[in-house]
């Protein structure tokens, strides 16, 4: 598979990643620890050396599936793991909330080394802004962490951009991972990509297949137990109006001998080059599928289609249930000095 920069200070990584967050939190389908491991080999072995997990999926659990599959080829992939919740680093209770003080961040990272098995975090991204920590405390607690060794690269997850051009200032950010695909674009207009353009931050679409809704696999309905039963867009009457996207990608996917959901990946690829997306799955045949997409070329035609289509279908629904939307794209506050 082809690899890509992650915007001017790396990584170097495969240009499409796997989200490992599915193989065990989330989605009513999860795999057992050695089924999700052997899930992870077969992505190396297929060109995948971009993996992403969380302190928060689980809690723990996900880091430690990670760090057992990817133990015989440590050194020759990329892990990605976050901080950010307010999660007791004794026992993985998630106790609610945000929690980026220094001295958690520095807990936290200490068991995500511990539980991923390595020396240091490749990338290690704080999952959503706290709204009580200046910005620059968490950037210098994740400076002092890279001088330690701990950590390589920062990044951010749904930032505020006034937030993310101070975190660049104190460290520089490697990349930003936020919601991006064809039903989500308002990394466009929010300031967020123009920041990355201008500052050459690397840019991580998460959910890339809209949760799976883009890949046309879904019924009007998700499977109970399953997070997206709470999300706005995925209640069944805006499924149906969603539908559009789902039928526009097949049209351009059956031009070029494409699935929808290789569409959906090539459409993010072709956005910009520092774009990696990491799409999640819990079956090989779909990893397969969805590796594939980086030899899906769109063309200049190709890609105005689908933005002449997308132009004429609103999305229905918010992206997330109210309290999950309340979290992203947060200023964090400024700091006062005493
Ligand atoms: N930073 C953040 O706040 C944040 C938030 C959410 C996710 N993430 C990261 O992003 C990764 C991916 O995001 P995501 O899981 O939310 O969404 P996604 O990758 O857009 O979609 C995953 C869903 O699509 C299905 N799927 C995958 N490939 C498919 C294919 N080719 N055909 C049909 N269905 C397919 C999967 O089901 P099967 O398992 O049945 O294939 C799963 O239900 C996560 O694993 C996680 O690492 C980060």
């Amino acid at each position: 598979m082809q690899t890509r920069e992650l915007g001017l200070r790396g990584p170097n990584v495969s240009a499409v990643g796997l989200g490992c967050m599915g193989i065990s939190f989330g989605y009513a389908d999860k795999l057992s620890k050695d089924d999700g491991v052997a899930l992870i080999r077969a992505a190396f072995e297929r060109g995948v050396t971009f993996f992403d997990t969380a302190e928060v999926y689980g809690p723990f659990e996900n880091e430690l599936v990670v760090g057992e599959a990817i133990r015989p080829f440590r050194d020759k992939v990329v892990i990605a793991t976050k901080f950010g919740f307010d999660i007791d680093p004794a026992t993985g209770e998630n106790r609610g909330g945000m929690n980026s003080r220094p001295e958690h961040v520095r807990q936290a990272v200490e068991g995500s080394l511990r539980r991923l098995g390595v020396e240091t975090i490749d990338l290690l991204y704080q999952h959503r802004v706290d709204p009580n920590v200046p910005i620059e405390d968490v950037a210098g607690t994740v400076r002092d962490l890279i001088a330690q060794g701990k950590v390589k690269h920062f990044g951010l997850s749904e930032p505020g951009v006034q937030t993310l051009r101070r975190a660049h200032a104190v460290q520089p950010i490697a990349a930003v991972q936020n919601e991006y695909s064809l039903w989500w674009r308002a990394p466009e207009t929010n300031g967020i990509l123009e920041a990355c353009d201008e500052l050459g931050i690397g840019f991580v679409p998460y959910s890339p297949l809209g949760k799976g809704f883009l890949t046309g696999a879904l019924s009007n309905k998700v499977p109970e137990g399953d997070f997206r039963a709470s999300i706005p867009r995925f209640q069944p009457g805006a499924m149906k109006k969603n539908q559009a996207f789902v039928d526009l990608l097949k049209r351009v996917a059956g031009e070029k001998g494409a699935t929808p959901a290789q569409v959906a990946l090539a459409w993010l690829l072709a956005q910009r080059p520092y774009v990696v997306p990491i799409p999640g799955t819990t079956k090989l045949r779909r990893l397969e599928e969805n590796i594939g997409a980086a030899s899906v070329e769109l063309t200049a035609a190709d890609l105005a289609e689908i933005d002449e289509g997308a132009s004429h279908i609103v999305p229905e629904g918010d992206r997330y249930a109210p309290a999950q939307m309340a979290m992203v794209g947060r200023e964090a506050p400024e700091k006062i000095n005493a």
